[in-house]
């Protein structure tokens, strides 16, 4: 990567901006984008493509996301779903170096990667489609069904998801554009999800990020280059095809917002378990204290509520854990003004039965949050591990 170029303008620029703060802007006799001060932009920045494991799993969540779900074509088969993924994978390896897709109608788009990764998963519907059903992990397969559910069929199940995820939504949409482009004879888009987070140009990468009910949502989580990040995520003990890799969950969780709005902070803190302003837990002080579960108030009763999410969420087994790579969506106003806003709940693990299911189970039975929260979508992949520069993404199954 070229360092930043030192110019007079960004300098003049910059200086402007550190002395006179937010008066340079009205004291510019012409106020202009060339007034912001210079930085390493991080366009250029690129996520490797190759290697045991898919990217934008263990890959530091990017500020914008797209899932989409794609159903086979009737009569696609095995080796028309081959042709597929090697195309696929051949785009991607490309796009995500920040090099034009094979035929690509706007090569500029390509240029700035800012991070672009695309990562496949595998439905229940293409094991039947390529007639390797015998392959397909039992718990690729519809969830259970969960009292908290309203499911609706837009945005339930696919044959095949492609998560494209950068840190630019122009680079986002051009990926989607030339990736689906050459999906289209081979499936039909079944469902499009968009989601965003806060940038890293918006904060520092690693804070935890803010939903939008504004609390910190990802404090605990595995953490990648961890030996309980890799038994957590990755498949080790599974079907010989998926080793290395992972199975995605996709709930579209839609949030009730008025009436959340409603609450009071006292109610709002009650019902996580933990302070909205730091994310510590009620029985802590800063954002990573570990829980205390145990503890009383002066009444007797536990600080962290039997029903509260962290509570019901817990896993005490690192190992066993959930990767929770959320985002946010915002779809936008009824005429009314009303939001449809949610969270892309995209859960990772090694084992959905192990670690995805008793989890969601113990949160449907019993957890203050789902007053406000929805589940309208979920969708179950197998996630095949990564591939090497003459490889393809699916070839441990399909090949
Ligand atoms: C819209 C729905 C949801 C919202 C707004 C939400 C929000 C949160 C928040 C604020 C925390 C505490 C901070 C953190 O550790 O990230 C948390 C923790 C957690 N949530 Fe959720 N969550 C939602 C749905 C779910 C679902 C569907 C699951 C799993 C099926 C889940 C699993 C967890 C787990 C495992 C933790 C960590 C618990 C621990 O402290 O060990 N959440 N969530």
């Amino acid at each position: 990567m070229r360092p930043p170029r030192l110019t007079r303008r960004g300098l003049l620029a910059g200086s402007a901006a550190t002395a006179a703060g937010a008066l340079a802007a009205y004291a510019s006799p012409r106020p202009s984008y060339a007034s912001v001060p210079a930085r390493a932009p991080g366009g250029s920045a690129v996520e490797p493509f190759h290697g045991v494991h898919q990217a934008g799993i263990a890959t530091p969540p990017q500020a914008h996301a797209v899932f989409v779900g794609l159903d086979l074509r009737p009569g696609t088969r095995r080796e028309a779903i081959v042709r597929m993924m090697r195309l696929l994978t051949d785009d991607v390896r490309r796009l995500t170096e920040g090099r034009p897709a094979l035929a690509d109608t706007e090569p500029e788009l390509a240029v700035l990667a800012a991070r672009l990764t695309v990562t496949f998963g595998f439905g229940p519907g293409l094991f039947t489609a390529a007639g390797v059903e015998d392959l397909r992990p039992e718990s690729i397969a519809p969830l259970p069904g969960f009292v908290v559910d309203k499911l609706e069929k837009r945005w339930t199940g696919a044959d095949l998801l492609l998560q494209i995820c950068a840190d630019d939504p122009v680079t986002l949409a051009h990926a989607l554009r030339m990736t689906v482009k050459d999906a289209r004879s081979f499936a039909r888009v079944r469902w499009t999800q968009r989601g965003f987070r806060r940038s890293p140009q918006t904060q520092a990468p690693g804070t935890t990020q803010r939903n939008l009910m504004g609390q910190l949502d990802g404090t605990v989580n595995p953490v990648p280059g961890t030996p309980d990040f890799d038994r957590a995520v990755w498949v080790g003990d599974g079907p010989q095809w998926l080793r290395g890799g992972s199975t995605l969950v996709l709930r579209r969780i839609r949030l009730q917002l008025e009436t959340w709005d409603a609450a009071d902070r006292v109610a709002k803190e009650f019902t996580v378990g933990r302070r909205l302003d730091t994310g510590a837990p009620l029985t802590g002080q800063k954002e990573h204290d570990e829980p205390d579960f145990d503890r009383l108030n002066a009444n007797g009763f536990p600080v962290i509520s039997e029903y509260a999410h962290i509570r019901r969420a817990h896993v005490a087994d690192p190992g066993m854990r959930i990767l929770r790579r959320v985002y946010n969506y915002d779809e936008g106003l009824t005429p009314e003004g009303h939001a449809d806003s949610g969270l892309l709940f995209a859960s990772y693990q090694a084992d959905i039965d192990r670690q995805f299911v008793p989890v969601q189970k113990r949160l449907a039975e019993a957890d203050l949050l789902n007053e406000w929260t929805t589940p309208v979508g979920s969708a179950v992949f197998a996630v095949p591990p990564g591939c090497s520069p003459e490889g393809w993404i699916g070839e441990t199954l399909l090949g």
